[in-house]
C-alpha cells in the first residue's frame, strides 16, 4: 500500500508534544496513525484470523489495513461498523479490498452484537464510541460469542482514562481468562488473547 505521509503535532494533557505521521489520502485526523495501520495489517498476518470485526470505520484507514492482510492471508472478512458514512467503501475501492470487507452502518454495540452472534469471526479492533460504558459493552459482547484464541484489539488505552478503564476493569473480572499486552504508543492500543 502506498501513503504519502503528513506530520502532525499532538500535545497529551500532561503537555507532551508528539508528531504523528497520519496519511495524506484520508483527509480527516481521526484515522490511527500509519504505524497502527502498519501493526494491524501485521498482527492479522501473524495471526490470520477465520473473521474480522471492526468498530469505527471513519474513512477506512484501519479498515485497508487488516483487510489487505486478510487478503494476503487469502482468508477471512472485515465487518466494518459505523453510525455515520464518511465514504470508506470509495477508499476501499481504490486500495483493492472492497471484496474483502463488509461494510456496516449502525450503532455498536447493538450492531456489533448482531454480526458477532451470527458470524465466525475471532478478530476484533475497537475504535468506535471512545467512552468507557460503550468499550466495556463492546468487550462484553465479543466475551460472550468470541472463543479461546481470538483476539480483541483496540486504540486509544493510553489516550482516553476511560478506555483503558473499561479494559482493565474487563480483563479483572474475567480473571485468568484474557492475555493482556499494551503497545505503548502515543494513543495506546490494547490486545486481548482469549485463553479459555
Ligand atoms: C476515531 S474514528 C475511527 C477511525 C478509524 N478506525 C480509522 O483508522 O480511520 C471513530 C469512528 O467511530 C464512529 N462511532 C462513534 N460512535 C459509534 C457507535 N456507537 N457506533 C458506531 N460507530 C461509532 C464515528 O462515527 C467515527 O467514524
Amino acid at each position: 500500500m502506498k501513503i504519502i505521509e503528513k506530520i502532525r503535532e499532538l500535545t497529551n494533557k500532561d503537555n507532551k508534544t508528539w508528531e504523528q505521521p497520519i496519511a495524506r489520502k484520508f483527509f480527516r485526523p481521526m484515522a490511527v496513525e500509519i504505524e497502527t495501520g502498519q501493526f494491524l495489517y501485521g498482527l492479522v498476518r501473524a495471526v490470520k484470523p477465520t473473521n474480522a470485526v471492526e468498530t469505527g470505520t471513519f474513512e477506512g484507514f484501519s479498515a485497508v489495513n487488516i483487510a489487505q492482510a486478510l487478503k494476503d492471508n487469502k482468508k477471512g472478512m472485515l465487518w466494518t461498523i459505523d453510525c455515520q458514512d464518511y465514504g470508506a467503501q470509495k477508499i476501499f475501492d481504490n486500495y483493492k479490498v472492497k471484496a474483502w470487507i463488509n461494510p456496516v452502518l449502525g450503532f455498536s454495540p447493538a450492531i456489533l452484537k448482531e454480526i458477532v452472534s451470527r458470524e465466525d469471526i475471532d478478530f476484533a479492533f475497537l475504535d468506535g464510541e471512545h467512552t468507557g460504558n460503550a468499550v466495556l459493552a463492546e468487550l462484553e459482547i465479543l466475551h460472550e460469542y468470541f472463543k479461546a484464541g481470538s483476539y480483541i484489539t483496540g486504540h486509544d488505552y493510553i489516550r482516553y482514562d476511560e478506555i483503558k478503564q473499561a479494559v482493565d476493569n474487563f480483563v479483572s473480572k474475567h480473571q485468568g481468562e484474557y492475555e493482556k499486552t499494551i503497545i505503548t504508543t502515543f494513543a495506546g492500543i490494547f490486545v486481548l488473547r482469549k485463553i479459555h
